[in-house]
């Protein structure tokens, strides 16, 4: 019958962008210098023995650890990638996890160093006199007592050291992601980076085999000055931000271009204008218009259809769950941040929230939630890329969302649809 013939498929529009958290875009845009650069870091010995790698969220630090691991193995490093947690603050912890890592990478050097491993593993559990495994004897010493988180992440990575010495291998790379949470907690002594900088240090003394990068929100070199004065010259500094003009074209571009599809020249120009250039937007952008457009050209006209619908949904993915996981009174204070342009200082925000009891404690507590970073001393700006641009246009997004409840919005493909004239968002 006529009504219940299936309605014939069609192929679905190719859609090659990946917005995501550390997924690879299907083009890295912008970043071949730097890689050229990393490349070079693992062929010699550098003037800085370690890496940071810090930016704002969705500015492809995951992506770009990751490619740091790839090229590192192919350099016929040995590798080991990691993300640091909340339980990493506290710096008995973090040795473990240190071990935890440095044994795995001994493990991959040799099937010998494999064999002395499963000794020392059995050891640590069993604490017999003599172990024989094979023609191999070992007579273990045991500690007594809990060894000082730093002296365990020390020793752990000096047999790793030792390990790399009699092997053909460069050398060992830990990249440790979400770094900026190893934060020093003085009230409670927990010393994580301290103990950490002090263990990597040691080991780097004669030959920097063991290396590190880590990665995370800008906080993360602030942390690493506190911790040790002389934390400068263990690391090369390096901050990944927005793709300029040329490079954020070309992330479009590209993948659009491969795989068929394409964007009229000023919807381009404007997206890139829209996002700032921000990896993750650019990423977002590309994905919601090759959803929401119906033929393989996206034009200006559909560019302007769909806008509004995709700054919403873009608000709801990115900025609103978080805006939402703050208290009351913590938002207030995101307010007052997001009347200037920039970073902040703390004694202007006081200026502007002058009522506003324990104003430290807040804003401490938008560092831990991870909305707001520590820009200098005194000063603190969003972590969010265009987060104040939300924040500032946030009564309309309330308003929007009403009306799309109340079934005012129209129905455009692939989300809310537009109800008011399309806008420019905030640059
Ligand atoms: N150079 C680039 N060109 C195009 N897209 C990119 C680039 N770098 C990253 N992206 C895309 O941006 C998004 C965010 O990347 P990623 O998760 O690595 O960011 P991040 O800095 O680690 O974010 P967070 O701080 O939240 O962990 C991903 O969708 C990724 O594909
Ligand atoms: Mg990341």
């Amino acid at each position: 019958m006529a009504d219940n013939a299936p309605t014939p498929q069609t192929e679905p529009l190719a859609n090659p962008f990946r917005p995501g958290n550390g997924v690879p875009p299907p083009y890295l845009a912008g970043r071949d210098a730097l890689l050229a650069e990393f490349e070079a870091f693992t062929r010699e010995r550098p003037l800085h023995p370690n890496w940071t790698l810090t930016g704002l969220r969705g500015t492809g630090k995951t992506v770009l650890l990751a490619d740091f691991a790839a090229r590192a193995e192919r350099a016929g490093w040995i590798v080991l990638q990691r993300e640091v947690g909340e339980r990493h603050r506290d710096d008995a912890r973090l040795a473990d996890a240190i071990e935890e890592d440095a044994d795995a990478l001994r493990r991959r050097l040799s099937p010998l160093a494999a064999v002395g491993q499963a000794m020392e593993d059995g050891v640590r559990h069993l604490r017999p006199r003599r172990l024989t495994i094979g023609e191999l004897g070992y007579e273990p010493a045991y500690e007594m007592g809990p060894a000082e988180s730093a002296d365990r992440m020390r020793a752990c990575l000096s047999e790793l050291d030792a390990a790399l010495r009699d092997s053909h291998r460069p050398g060992a790379l830990v990249l440790l992601d979400e770094a900026h949470l190893l934060a020093e907690d003085r009230a409670r002594e927990r010393f994580p980076l301290s103990s950490l900088l002090a263990a990597v240090g040691h080991v780097q003394r004669s030959d920097p085999r063991v290396r590190f990068v880590l990665c995370g929100l800008p906080t993360l070199s602030l942390n690493l000055k506190r911790a040790r004065t002389y934390a400068e010259r263990m690391f090369r500094h390096v901050v990944v931000g927005n793709l300029d003009r040329g490079d954020s074209r070309d992330a479009l571009g590209r993948p659009l271009a491969a795989a068929g599809r394409s964007f009229g020249p000023s919807v381009i120009a404007d997206v890139v204008e829209a996002t700032g250039g921000y990896p993750y937007f650019l990423q977002f952008f590309g994905a919601y218009l090759c959803r929401g457009a119906a033929s393989q050209n996206v034009s200006a006209d559909d560019y302007r259809a769909l806008e509004p619908a995709l700054l919403h949904e873009l608000d709801l993915a990115f900025f609103e769950d978080r805006y939402e996981g703050a208290s009351p009174t913590e938002q207030r204070v995101l307010a007052a941040m997001a009347m200037g342009r920039g970073r902040v200082r703390i004694a202007d925000l006081r200026g502007r929230l002058a009522s506003q009891a324990g104003l430290d404690i807040l804003v401490r507590r938008l560092v831990e939630r991870g909305l707001v970073y520590r820009a200098g001393r005194g000063a603190y700006d969003f972590a969010l890329p265009l987060f104040g641009d939300y924040l500032r246009r946030r009564p309309e997004l309330t308003e929007l969302t009403g009306r799309v409840s109340r079934g005012a919005a129209s129905s455009a493909k692939g989300g809310l649809g537009p109800s008011r004239p399309p806008r420019r968002p905030p640059a």
